[in-house]
């Protein structure tokens, strides 16, 4: 690089975790001969879904002014007002969360939407002060790593393990060693969580709000996976907000993850200058996922397609998946985080004689792309040798290109012991 670069330019220089990934997602996607994709974070193509969602394309093409209207006009920073009230009569109809149009904002996608959040709430402060993001629970999402504007923006804990029968287990929040000190400038947690496919617990959560509430920082719930929509849950939630929650969700893992659209549901205040920062970033938010998930919002609709069709879809896809492998690695010491949510096998892989960075790269050369678990760990700083140990699998793809793929994982880890 002949031009010098800021300190902020040469954090992109170094190695990026999510851009290798994405990377890695985008060549596997449209490589040919593709390779076994079990590493990204893709949605599955549901022909059901799809199909909804070209019939309400077509009935926007068809309405004379409607596309021309939809493509040439920006929306304001906050996004489409009536995607908005749809919202907003939705949740107050199912919750009773009481909220008007003005606590909810759109994002082009959700992860913008921690761009701005977890910039709002760390970093520098007033009088030299700093205030960093504590996740409360890690392993974590890999798409949180670089989204701080300042260096160690984030404070993480290691959870409790708890053992469960037949090679499962489950993280819990070590609520023993988590104080929030000033330090602290917001929680933030993905329920379900990515990559173990992890649901936090109603009771973890409410010890959560009580938590940041008496601390008075807000509780950031990142819901990419979660309820109403697209519903990818295989245990019993309830949805929860309130003023001190800061709620997000997005339309990609309904099926819809080249629309980029997140929504943000908090205070006014925050979403006030959520929206202001997305006109700094982004002038407004893209108009076409809003566009097209409308009649379904208004309807109510896409709880009942998230509910039937995809939480289906993926719950079926999952059993499938734990199914193979635990006859496919029967014998060998390993465990499988208990499969509660989101697209995710989280793959404990105890005493591997490699690291599972290792293990990626064998993998690869065999026409197979996982992650490997180092990545999930934003902010755990301290030496760890689990962090080494796990890998995450996506269960997403076609089951026939997921069934190929985990057997040459099994074999590969089985060729190690
Ligand atoms: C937990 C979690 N949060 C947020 C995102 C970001 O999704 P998007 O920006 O497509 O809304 C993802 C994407 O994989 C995710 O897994």
């Amino acid at each position: 690089m002949q031009y010098k670069l800021s300190d902020f330019g040469k954090r992109f220089a170094g190695k990026i975790g999510i851009a290798e990934l994405m990377d890695d997602l985008g060549s596997a996607l449209s490589a040919d001969p593709a390779p076994l994709m079990l590493g990204g974070g893709n949605p599955a193509h549901i022909p059901e879904v799809q199909e909804i969602i070209r019939q309400r394309m077509v009935g926007i093409l068809d309405q004379p002014g409607e596309f021309e209207r939809l493509i040439g006009n920006y929306d304001t920073p906050q996004g489409s007002a009536p995607f908005l009230d749809a919202l907003t009569n939705m949740f107050n109809r199912e919750y009773g969360w009481g909220i008007s149009p003005e606590n909810i904002a759109l994002t082009n996608g959700s992860q913008n939407a921690f761009l701005s959040l977890f910039n709002l709430f760390a970093g520098r402060f007033e009088g030299s002060q700093r205030k960093q993001i504590m996740l409360p629970l890690t392993p974590e999402y890999i798409g949180y790593t670089e989204v701080g504007m300042e260096t160690d923006f984030f404070q993480s804990r290691k959870p409790h393990i708890e053992h469960l029968d037949n090679s499962f287990f489950k993280y819990r929040i070590d609520f023993d060693t988590l104080s929030i000190g000033n330090e602290v400038g917001a929680l933030c947690l993905s329920r379900p969580t990515n990559p173990t496919g992890n649901v936090v617990t109603d009771e973890e959560v409410e010890r959560l709000r009580t938590l940041t509430r008496s601390a008075g920082v807000p509780l950031i719930l990142d819901n990419a996976y979660g309820a109403p929509f697209p519903n990818i849950i295989q245990t019993e939630i309830t949805p929860v907000w309130d003023e001190n929650i800061v709620l997000c969700l997005s339309l990609s893992k309904f099926g819809l993850p080249t629309l980029r659209t997140g929504i943000v549901i908090a205070r006014k205040e925050i979403i006030r200058l959520v929206s202001r920062m997305t006109s700094v970033f982004s002038l407004a938010p893209g108009s076409l996922g809003p566009a097209l998930a409308l009649e379904l919002v208004r309807s109510g609709d896409i709880m009942q397609v998230s509910r039937e069709v995809i939480k289906t879809h993926y719950g079926k896809k999952s059993q499938q998946a734990v199914d193979q492998l635990q006859a496919e690695l029967d014998g060998l010491p390993y465990a499988i985080h208990k499969p509660e949510g989101a697209l995710f096998l989280w793959l404990w892989l105890k005493n591997l004689p490699i690291t599972t960075e290792e293990l990626y790269h064998r993998l690869k050369a065999k026409g197979v792309l996982i992650v490997p678990g180092h990545y999930f760990f934003p902010g755990l700083n301290e030496p760890w040798k689990h962090k080494d140990e796990c890998i995450r699998v996506t269960f997403a793809q076609d089951d026939e290109v997921v069934s190929r793929g985990l057997s040459i994982i099994a074999e590969e880890i089985r060729s190690l012991h």
